[in-house]
């Protein structure tokens, strides 16, 4: 693999170089590869979903059943996969998303990840649940060094336990200097994850939210007889659309809203003035039998009309469904899992890979299909049968 993992932060050491493993070639071999490296507990926790995990397995499938319409004898010379995203320029359209406690899949965890994306020109979006600080994770990306070539740096932001932790944290992150916020709001509670609960799921010693130490513990509601644990305690003080407005009154950044999969919930994203959604059913984590992003992405990019930029995840895995979910209306789509399983694989060279596949595929399939740029990528990309 041609890539460089030197053109990081200076600050911080450059992680061992580590080889891909031999037959490594897919996104798919990396998984298999790491459910052979990574222990039960891990496994449960990386590579599970909600409930029967359908809507896990249903994401994949949905981009695997689009299909798309080749072109031929198409100038290709000069083409790029480069994007515009919250005004900056994106050598490609791949994040990561965030995905917590990744020391758990390798001793470098996110430091590993931060090097990987910043050396392949990815953006990144660090969890709020990350196993290392969002201070040394913004040290190892941001270096004037490469500040032409890396992909942008979000955090992403779980809004717990009333607003003085979260202001906290929102300050922190500008501090560090991240570039955008990534509100999840999917997740006000945990869906039942049956994988993690079968294997009894513990952090292991060492691994934990390094961001939250300090984070004031919830008070336990006192229930009457007959009363939810859900409705009249935990959820009495999960956020709203007020809490998102009041988010915008305390911080310069742009606010990207991740976990939408309605178009009107879409909608109200733009008219308050956001910056960018991400459809996402959290990868089938917290509401099994939750629709598929492809199946939701063109009834929200209708109904947004270009207002706002859209990014979707869930089950993208080739480059092709990179295409497809811009072809449906994404401006950049991000992937969770399978950068993990690199990680476990590979360390930041493991990452690295995973995105260099990607993005590889992805020129193909554009090539392909007769699309030298992004903006050529429209709706005609996917095949639609019509009476003739
Ligand atoms: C996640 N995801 C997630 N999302 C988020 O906003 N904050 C978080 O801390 C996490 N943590 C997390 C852990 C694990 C193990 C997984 C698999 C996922 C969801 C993640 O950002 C993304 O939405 C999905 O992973 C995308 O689906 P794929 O690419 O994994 O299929």
């Amino acid at each position: 693999m041609n890539t460089t993992l030197r053109s990081v932060g200076a600050g911080s050491a450059v992680p061992k170089v580590a080889a891909i493993p031999a037959g490594v070639v897919t996104l798919a071999d990396h998984e298999n590869h790491a459910r052979k490296v990574l222990d039960e507990n891990a496994q449960a926790y990386f590579c599970g979903g909600a409930g029967d995990e359908l809507t896990m397995h249903t994401n994949s499938y949905a981009w695997s059943t689009l299909r798309l319409q080749p072109r031929v004898l198409q100038p290709m010379a000069g083409g790029h996969t480069r994007i515009q995203l919250l005004g900056k320029t994106l050598a490609h359209p791949i994040l990561l998303a965030p995905v917590a406690y990744q020391r758990m899949a390798h001793p470098d965890g996110e430091l590993a990840t931060a090097h990987a994306a910043a050396a392949l020109g990815a953006g990144m979006v660090l969890s709020t649940q990350s196993s290392t600080s969002l201070e040394s994770v913004a040290s190892t990306v941001l270096h004037p060094s490469n500040s032409a070539t890396r992909g942008p740096l979000w955090f992403q932001l779980y809004m717990l336990n009333g607003r003085g932790f979260t202001k906290d944290l929102v300050q922190r992150a500008e501090a560090a200097g991240y570039e955008a916020l990534v509100v999840t709001v999917d997740a006000p509670t945990q869906g039942y994850r049956d994988r993690e609960r079968r294997a009894n799921f513990k952090l292991p010693v060492g691994v934990s939210a390094v961001n939250l130490s300090g984070l004031p513990v919830a008070q336990n509601a006192v229930l009457k007889p007959g009363q939810s644990a859900l409705f009249d305690g935990l959820l009495t003080t999960a956020p709203t659309w007020d809490d998102i407005a009041w988010l915008q009154s305390i911080t310069r950044l742009p606010i990207i809203l991740k976990g939408i999969l309605h178009e009107d919930d879409a909608r109200q994203a733009a008219n308050m003035g956001l910056a960018g959604i991400v459809v996402s059913n959290h990868g089938g984590r917290t509401l099994d039998t939750a629709v598929a992003t492809a199946d939701v992405l063109p009834r929200i990019a209708q109904k947004l009309a270009g207002d706002l930029p859209i990014l979707v995840d869930g089950g993208i895995r080739r480059g092709t469904d990179v295409l497809k979910a811009i072809a449906l209306g994404a401006t950049a789509v991000m992937v969770g899992r399978p950068y993990v399983y690199g990680l476990a694989n590979a360390g930041a060279v493991g990452v690295a890979h995973v995105l260099r596949l990607l993005r590889d595929e992805l020129e193909v399939a554009m090539a392909l299909c007769g699309c030298a740029i992004l903006s050529q990528v429209t709706a005609k990309v996917v095949y639609q049968s019509t009476k003739l």
